[in-house]
């Protein structure tokens, strides 16, 4: 394993690896011209790891007739990279969208419509402008008592299934759903709808098994259940006899547990409500719903701030659309995808054809990218210019630098899999290098699986297409004498890429394949 090991008198010891080992655990990596993770992965576990076979990740999950912000947005790229990270690992994944559609906020909403459009029923009103609808109800809530009092009536009855309240309930979980869905589209995002709602008929029986465990207190006519460590309770039952936040992640977590059968559980929100998640978990445990060896991980992430830092809005104050800042990234990808393109000859411009879809693309790969790269606890600054910076650490530099590696074998006309077969011999410090740093992907991953930090998987990427940069730069890969094992290295970190790309959830840039020439 080892050519060389050297104690020196300060302590430290330096061991260098043989050429031989480190061929042959490249090649160990590389099977079937796929890099395989399951036989390193075991081998990295230890006893506290349990067996995550069935994992649930709650994530996105933004609230019904309310906008997604940008904190739904770092949820939704962080929740997906973390399950295509299980998906990789082929485990079994619940990618579950726990989407506000309950609560007094639609009491608030019902009524609203109620008063403004009495003939709802008959006619739909388009409803593709809710955030406005939103607003004006939360305006008369918050300065008409009656009103409020009304709303709070209508909440109780929506909870009680009275016919009307829920025909407006799902016109507006059909509108918001609408919305969403575009943008999950955009982002490339599978995600399924298991909202609030769907525990509410759960609740009774789950307060039953904590009252009869004596876990609940009242709090003058509430029911809740407070927390040894954090100040604030859980509550389980508002005083006037209706369920909110609390209620339904209460029954959802008994759910998630004893009927899904999850051993790994994982929530995916701001680190605002990390003390809420911590609660929740300690009830479980409490309750005895959590069985041995089954994790419960809250992954908290910071603030989306704008360039002057400060919390991320609009002018008027109000919340940025998603949808509007994933158009102007586009026009902007858009712009520099003009300006590249006007250098290339007739024939490459005919790849741009698209050039709407590739702009999107682009835009959305650095969005993702950007977020992803951030470790997660820390705030940033969302900059397009640092995004779609091509240079700089963006996704935009990783997609170019992957479309080079593709490049090398387009040029040699060579197929992948009649390399993949050969012997390698890393002759040079370069080689040896991108080599060592290949080899470094097993434990990043662990350590990323483990922690939940998926920026170090961002900082490997990045690594790894530098590392080649400057093989690429210093070895004679085509006609050189070392040709064959040389492309294979190039297969190598080529698959990698790809992996570790998909992980961290940036797509492939699809370029337009030649048409070929219809023979005569
Ligand atoms: N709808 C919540 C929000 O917008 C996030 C829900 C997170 N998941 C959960 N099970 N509570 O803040």
């Amino acid at each position: 394993m080892f050519e060389d090991i050297k104690a020196s008198a300060q302590g430290f010891i330096t061991v260098k690896l043989s050429k031989d080992y480190i061929e042959k655990s490249l090649l160990k990596l590389f099977q079937n011209n796929k890099i395989d993770l399951s036989v390193n992965i075991n081998e990295l576990k230890d006893e506290n790891d349990g067996n995550c076979d069935n994992v649930l990740v709650d994530f996105s999950s933004p609230n019904i007739a309310k906008e997604m912000h940008v904190g739904h947005l770092r949820s939704t790229i962080l929740g997906d990279s973390i399950c295509r990270i299980f998906e990789f690992l082929n485990v079994h994944t619940h990618r579950i969208n726990h989407v506000g559609d309950w609560g007094t906020q639609f009491g608030m909403l019902i009524n609203y419509i109620n008063i403004h459009y009495p003939k709802f029923k008959e006619k739909v009103p388009e409803l593709n402008n809710l955030t406005s609808l939103y607003q004006s109800a939360k305006k008369m809530y918050d300065s008409d008592k009656e009103f409020e009092k009304n709303s709070k009536e209508y909440a109780i009855k929506l909870q009680n299934d009275d016919e009307d309240c829920k025909f407006i309930w799902n016109a507006l979980n059909n509108a918001s759903k609408k919305e969403f869905d575009k943008l999950y589209k955009i982002l490339n995002i599978k995600l399924d709808y298991v909202g609030e709602s769907f525990y509410k008929s759960k609740i009774p029986a789950v307060l039953k098994m904590l009252k009869e465990k004596n876990l609940l207190t009242n709090i003058g006519d509430a029911l809740c259940y407070q927390s040894t460590k954090f100040k604030v309770p859980l509550f389980l039952q508002k005083s006037n006899g209706t369920y909110g936040y609390d209620s339904t992640d209460t029954a959802g977590i008994h759910y998630r547990l004893q009927v899904i059968n999850a051993n790994c559980i994982i929530y995916v929100t701001d680190n605002g409500q990390s003390s809420h998640f911590e609660t929740l978990f300690e009830l479980a445990k409490k309750a005895e719903w959590v069985k041995e060896g089954v994790k419960l991980i809250f992954v908290g992430f910071g603030l989306v701030l704008n360039e002057d830092g400060k919390k991320f809005k609009t002018r008027s104050g109000t919340t940025i659309k998603l949808i509007n800042l994933i158009n102007e990234g586009t026009d902007r990808a858009k712009k520099d995808l003009l300006e590249k393109i006007k250098s290339k000859s007739d024939e490459e411009k005919k790849y741009f054809e698209d050039i709407d879809k590739l702009s999107e693309d682009l835009c959305v790969s650095a969005i993702k990218y950007f977020d992803i790269k951030q470790h997660r606890n820390t705030d940033y600054k969302f900059s397009y210019d640092n995004m779609l910076n091509v240079k700089g650490n963006t996704g935009v530099y990783i997609i170019y630098a992957y479309s080079r590696m593709c490049s090398i074998f387009r040029k040699a006309n060579i197929n992948v899999d009649d390399i993949s077969k050969g012997e390698l011999n890393l002759i040079n410090q370069y080689e040896i290098k991108l080599g060592l740093h290949i080899l470094k992907f097993p434990d990043t991953f662990y350590f990323i699986l483990k922690n939940m930090l998926i920026h170090k998987l961002a900082e490997y990427t990045y690594d790894l297409t530098t590392t080649f940069t400057a093989f690429y730069e210093n070895c004679k890969i085509l006609g050189g004498d070392n040709e064959h094992s040389r492309l294979l290295l190039c297969a190598i970190t080529k698959s990698l890429l790809k992996v570790s790309r998909k992980q961290i959830v940036i797509f492939h840039v699809t370029r337009k394949k030649k048409k070929k020439k219809k023979k005569k």
